[in-house]
């Protein structure tokens, strides 16, 4: 069973708290980016999200989105939370980042695409 509420760490060094799920499979949270594409001072932003909701999903898909709270960038996250061979969770995902630019003529350099890992930051007991 791969359970999404709790907090996490990913490859980055980044950290999400993500909250208890309502009975439609959705949850808020926040997002402590370790980076960042600006110059500007970090601070921990708001994220929405929603879990798919199909039965005996012990591995299920999810997606959310971070409203950054310094930059005006969002970045959407989808992935699915899988447990690994040692019994451990993990949240294999894929991002898209896209900033704000000036112009139309911009918009091709906008958004930024990765992946990130995600662990229990606190191992449940
Ligand atoms: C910004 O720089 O405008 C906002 C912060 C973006 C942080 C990105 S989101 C994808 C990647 N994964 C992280 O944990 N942080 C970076």
């Amino acid at each position: 069973q791969c359970v999404l509420t709790g907090q996490w760490t990913n490859d980055l060094g980044s950290n999400m708290t993500i909250g208890a799920l309502n009975e439609k499979g959705e949850f808020s949270g926040s997002y402590h980016t370790a980076v960042t594409a600006t110059t500007n001072k970090i601070q921990i932003s708001p994220l929405q999200g929603s879990q798919h909701s199909t039965n005996q999903n012990s591995q299920p898909t999810f997606g959310f989105t971070v409203n950054w709270r310094f930059s005006d960038s969002v970045t959407v996250f989808t992935g699915q939370c899988f447990v690994d061979e040692d019994g451990r969770e993990i949240l294999k995902t894929m991002w898209l980042l896209r900033s704000r630019v000036n112009s139309i003529k911009d918009d091709w350099k906008a958004t930024m695409v990765g992946i990130n890992v995600f662990t229990r930051l606190h191992s449940r007991e």
